[in-house]
């Protein structure tokens, strides 16, 4: 059920890029088939106990028989913890629904603390539901499209199918032209549509016709072309989460929202119409629930309310499984005066596994500069003295800093028309940017002739 493509809309998430950016090196846990971690595999790098106990919860997860079930990944900054959640995510595999929030953001929303906990929840669980569906499904031979002769006509064409056994001709509307042009479909694709939705899907390039392509890019799927009838029923499975079926349902909302992201507060009457809809389904044998993974990243920042309603929600038999990270120790619990292990309340801590993370080596701090060099295209130049000093500067401030100086020492060094990074680029930048340990040391001596509250900086 893929609303956004149905009305040609394409949704961003806008919020999520940033986050997104400084992981996407990561591609996975980087463990191989016994679970052992790799010392540096899928752009993961050290921190192997961490993400082989990672591995291990992942196996529960994809065996689908837990519920209800959390670990804490706890640790000093900058050790992974989120970098580990995000190559969890990675290695779930499309189907299972992953869904982030940040501690605080449930504070900063239109809507109480407990509605956008509920929601972040259903948005991790899964409905997988099985339909039979009538489809086309063939090789593109050829796709013709006739330009209308005034700019307003409604454009027509045409598309040969083939499968090994036969060869259709179809008349094309405008509507499927857009989506043929929009899903850049051309002969020599493998396609699958869908007739009801005349939703179409791009299963891989032929493999008959792979020699005419010489620059295919490596994550085009060769398959070959299809047997027998080009129409077909066939049983395709979909998964939506809670949330969404929520969205849609509540009728004073409809689909705009899911293009806006705002959804607001909805009302309880529909989640229960949902969860009952849901339940006579699975007793047809129409669908099947399935956890997916809710991440609280910064937990420490949700407060007593927040995390009681955590607690009764995770008992409840239809749970995600839930991961939280933090980098406080003991600390306060958000609203109360009492203090906590992680500011986590101890009742909610003991029905959580805990998975600690450790400070990097220097080797292995190097090795992470390196990756992230490569992600973000910069090449450092080869007497490694630029990488000598970022892992320095990792170790002694902070790596997300040194993360930060090799992006603008690269545009620092591109303006000087220089195609490597060397240590005067680095050393440069990090005479314009001061990390937050040097602010904060410089705060503590200007503290007097700065505007402010006389306190001291911690
Ligand atoms: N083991 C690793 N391999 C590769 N990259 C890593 C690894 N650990 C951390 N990184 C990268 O280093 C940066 C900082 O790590 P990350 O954000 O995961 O730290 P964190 O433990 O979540 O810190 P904080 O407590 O401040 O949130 C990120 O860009 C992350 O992708
Ligand atoms: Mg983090």
């Amino acid at each position: 059920m893929d609303v956004s493509q149905m009305a040609g809309i394409e949704t961003k998430d806008v919020t999520r890029l940033d986050r997104v950016g400084a992981h996407s090196h990561i591609l996975g846990l980087g463990l191989d088939d016994s679970g052992q971690a790799r010392e540096s595999s899928q752009g993961m790098v050290g921190q192997l106990r961490a993400r082989r106990g990672a591995g291990i919860f992942l196996q529960m997860i994809k065996q689908g028989k837990v519920a209800g079930r959390s670990i804490l990944l706890a640790g000093q900054p900058g050790t992974g913890k989120t970098a580990i959640a995000m190559g969890l995510a990675q290695s779930l595999g499309h189907d299972t629904p992953f869904h982030m929030i940040s501690g605080s953001e449930v504070f900063s929303m239109e809507m109480s603390k407990t509605e956008a906990l509920t929601q972040a929840l259903r948005r991790a669980i899964g409905v997988r539901i099985k339909e039979e569906s009538e489809i086309i499904e063939g090789e593109v031979v050829e796709i013709q499209v006739d330009r209308p002769a005034s700019q307003t006509g409604a454009k027509i064409g045409k598309m040969v199918l083939k499968t090994t056994d036969m060869e259709t001709q179809f008349d094309l509307g405008s509507k499927m032209i857009e989506q043929l042009t929009k899903e850049k479909i051309s002969a020599g694709d493998v396609i699958s549509i869908d007739k009801a939705t005349g939703r179409i899907t791009r299963l891989g390039k032929s493999f008959t016709r792979s020699g005419d392509y010489d620059a295919l890019s490596t994550n085009t799927r060769l398959v070959s072309c299809p047997d027998g009838e080009l129409q077909k029923r066939k049983e395709v499975v979909h998964v939506v989460t809670l949330h969404d079926m929520d969205v849609i349902n509540s009728r004073s909302q409809g689909f705009i929202a899911l293009f806006s992201g705002d959804t607001g507060e909805i009302k309880s009457e529909v989640r229960d119409q949902i969860d009952q809809r849901v339940s006579e389904w699975r007793e047809q044998g129409k669908a099947d629930m399935m956890s997916g993974v809710l991440f609280i990243d910064e937990v420490h920042m949700l407060d007593i309310e927040c995390f009681s309603y955590l607690n009764r929600a995770l008992e409840s038999p239809v749970a995600p499984i839930v991961i939280f990270a933090t980098n406080r120790g003991i600390t306060t619990i958000r609203g109360t005066e009492d203090q906590s292990p992680h500011g986590i309340p101890t009742d909610l801590l003991d029905r959580t596994l805990i998975i600690p993370t450790k400070p990097y080596t220097e080797e292995e701090l190097s090795q992470i500069i390196r990756i992230r060099g490569e992600e973000e295209n910069v090449n450092f130049d080869d007497d490694d003295e630029a990488i000598d000093l970022l892992t320095e500067i990792a170790k002694t401030k902070s790596l997300r800093y040194a993360m930060q100086l090799i992006t603008t020492a690269n545009v620092y060094a591109r303006r000087q028309k220089q195609s490597t990074i060397r240590i005067e680029h680095i050393r440069h930048v990090l005479s314009l940017f001061a990390d937050s340990k040097t602010a904060v040391e410089k705060l503590g001596q200007y503290q007097d002739s700065l505007i402010g509250q006389k306190k001291k900086v911690e």
